[in-house]
């Protein structure tokens, strides 16, 4: 029966991973420990972000000082800075997870649950990592304020609203904004913990964490960068004027200069349209699966090593007539073959893991070498005197076997993954302790155990020379006394420290540009404002029975709508009737207008006009002199009942 096999792409990056497992050993390769990584920043992203939770000022107006106030001290600065260049760090390490996990054909079938969960988890990491710049409150959180506000003007329920928010006169408006911002900053993180539990749910023994010493170095990186390149804010914001640029974290804000290349409706198709697709990319991009296990409840001793060693928790244990029996989830299941290797009574069986036909193919044609290999390990040809096994994973030859295969067979090498490279995982680990003795089954004591050899050869990796000189020995009959073990296990550390600082030297450069919003040869006019018009109908009847639920005023129906005209040197530039929000229309009015001019003197005439109440009117006139790259934002003060400029 056919299995799956190596793909490209995989191919591709095995290149990468394996010259880099040249430096870093195969066991602290990072290219294979890049959830873990993210996992780890994310670690220090909290506890950076509690320490600036006690001192930060959850106010609009006393949130930009408390930050500057933070990074006034080394401390302050060093946490500040450290949760900025963690937040980047986490979104380059899961973005680079998961192209990994694209590229190695690791995203389909049975890890679908990992996928869609990664895929939420991402946009979640982007959500607090753009609510975290805003609660800045500097041009920089204002501008990304307006540009987000300005997105989502788009759905129905938000309208301008939202707009008012970051440009206009209302304060408390931003207030209640900003307390919603933390809360939802703090409660998202905390969301996290269950979406990254839902990712890792379908795997057994997930690597959280990455080894130590990548740990030791990722420290000392994001406190290096930090010290050096600490994190800056822009000027503060200042709600009468739209800053017309900023300074760019691409990490989080890579998708804004789409908003001023695009209109929003085709920036929503890109956003809706990205995350949907890759939120079904693994059912778009079909591929084959191998056949699940089987365990024959019959030959079933219940001994659980096979549920024990499952990477996919695929196994679960039942009671049968009191007696414990394992059973396969054949939608869980990768088809690896690793349960094969776990049962020390023939009890679980796959089809592509035909163990009496290759045993009695090596008794019929008695070889020097039988090769056992996985399809994303080094290729090797049967030629005279080598017969060569392709089974889904290293992790399924049985350590048992060897009882009938030594008899026939001068030795036996089994060729994998580069250790926690596995396809499957957990397949070649778990043959190296089995057959070191350390996991059962074990490789009985009694045979000639140096006559088994493993070696770790990736597909990228020729293993001829291993080949050639096993068997040598083998004819030689001069084979250790042991099992020998082939991997990359030698670590140059200052070379590999070297290695990991590569991306952390992009932080500082991808974080300070600077990018512009708005032309700077232009100015920009602004009319943004809330209004609360007249009643067009009043409630006549109570609403409740009980007295105290009753309301004490009788209650708005519905509200005028209003009519804004506004002309720019004698030319209207806008003539609109915007309605009050609400399903009845009750609520209040919101408008927000952007007007892009030429620098220089302009008079302006504003007319506002309640359409069911023409007596309310209210006109604004103005002589000004705006300076290119500014604007002039102009707004209602609701306490004094008349337009203004500013706030
Ligand atoms: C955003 C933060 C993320 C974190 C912290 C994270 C972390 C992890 C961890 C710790 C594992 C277990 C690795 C192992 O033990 O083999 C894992 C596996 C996985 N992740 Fe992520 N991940 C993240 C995002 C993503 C994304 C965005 C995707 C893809 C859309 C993704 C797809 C997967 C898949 C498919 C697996 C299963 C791999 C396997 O079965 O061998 N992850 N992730
Ligand atoms: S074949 Fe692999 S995934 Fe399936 S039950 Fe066995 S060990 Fe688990
Ligand atoms: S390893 Fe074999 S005997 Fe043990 S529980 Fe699994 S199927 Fe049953």
């Amino acid at each position: 029966m056919e299995i799956i096999g190596i793909r490209p792409t995989y191919r591709f990056t095995q290149r990468i991973s394996y010259a880099l497992s040249r430096f870093y050993s195969s066991r602290l390769n990072p290219i294979y420990y890049l959830g873990a990584i993210t996992v780890f920043l994310l670690i220090i992203d909290v506890i950076s972000g509690i320490y600036l939770f006690f001192f930060y000022e959850v106010d609009p107006k006393e949130a930009y000082s408390s930050v500057e106030a933070i990074s006034s001290s080394f401390l302050g600065s060093l946490m500040r800075s450290v949760h900025r260049y963690s937040s980047d760090g986490l979104i380059l390490f899961a973005v680079l997870h998961m192209i990994q996990m694209i590229l190695t054909d690791r995203f389909r079938m049975f890890r679908w649950v990992a996928w869609v969960s990664g895929v939420a988890t991402l946009i979640i990491f982007w959500a607090i990592g753009v609510s975290g710049y805003l609660l800045v409150w500097d041009e920089r959180a204002q501008l990304i304020g307006i540009l987000t506000a300005k997105f989502f003007t788009e759905v129905h329920i938000f309208g301008h609203a939202l707009m008012s928010a970051f440009l206009g006169t209302d304060i408390k408006n931003l207030g209640g904004l900003f307390r919603i911002l933390l809360f939802g900053h703090i409660a998202v993180t905390i969301l996290l913990i269950f979406t990254l539990w839902v990712h890792v749910m379908r795997i057994s023994r997930p690597r959280i964490f990455p080894p130590k010493y990548l740990m030791v170095l990722l420290t000392l990186y994001v406190i290096v960068i930090s010290v050096v390149f600490p994190a800056k804010s822009d000027p503060p914001a200042d709600l009468g004027k739209v800053p017309f640029g900023m300074s760019m974290d691409w990490f989080y804000l890579t998708g804004y200069p789409l908003f001023k290349l695009l209109p929003i409706g085709v920036n929503w198709f890109i956003f809706v349209g990205f995350f949907g697709l890759l939120a079904v990319f693994p059912w778009i991009i079909k591929g084959r699966r191998n056949p699940p296990a089987e365990v024959v409840e019959e030959k079933c001793e219940g001994c659980e090593q096979c549920f024990i060693d499952c990477p996919y928790e695929a196994i679960y244990m039942k009671q049968v007539n009191g007696k414990k029996k394992a059973v396969v989830i054949p939608n869980k299941c990768a088809g690896c073959g690793i349960c094969i290797a776990s049962c020390n009574y023939n009890a679980s069986a796959i089809p592509t893991v035909p163990f009496t036909e290759i045993v009695s193919r090596i008794s019929e044609e008695k070889p020097d070498l039988v090769i056992f290999r996985c399809p994303f390990s080094s290729e090797v040809e049967e030629r005279e005197g080598i017969l060569v096994f392709t089974l889904p994973c290293a992790g399924a030859v049985n350590a048992v076997w060897m009882r009938e295969i030594l008899k026939n067979a001068g030795g036996v090498m089994i060729v994998g993954c580069d250790g926690p490279d596995c396809y499957f995982r957990e397949g070649i680990q778990w043959t190296e302790e089995r057959f070191l003795g350390r996991r059962r089954p074990r490789l009985l004591k009694t045979l000639p155990r140096g006559r088994v050899s493993i070696v770790e050869a990736p597909n990228v990796v020729d293993v001829s020379h291993h080949v050639s000189r096993f068997l040598s020995q083998i004819r030689e009959g001069k084979t250790p006394d042991e099992v020998s073990i082939f991997s990359q296990n030698r670590v140059n550390h200052i070379l590999a420290a070297g290695v990991l600082a590569l991306p952390f030297l992009t932080f500082y450069p991808l974080t300070v540009d600077r990018m512009d919003f708005y032309p700077t040869d232009r100015s920009l006019i602004v009319l943004t404002f809330k209004y609360r018009s007249s009643p067009v109908k009043k409630a006549e009847k109570v609403y409740s029975k009980l007295k105290h639920m009753q309301a004490l005023k009788n209650i708005v129906l519905e509200r005028s709508p209003i009519e804004v005209t506004l002309t720019l040197d004698g030319r209207p530039i806008l003539r609109k009737v915007y309605n009050p929000r609400g399903l009845r229309r009750d609520s209040s009015i919101y408008v927000y207008e952007e007007f892009l001019v030429s620098p220089g003197d302009h008079s302006l005439e504003l007319l506002v006009r309640e359409t069911t109440h023409p007596e309310k009117t209210h006109r604004f006139f103005l002589r000004k002199r705006i300076a290119p790259a500014t604007s002039l934002a102009m707004t209602y003060s609701e306490d004094r009942g008349f337009f203004q400029i500013g706030r």
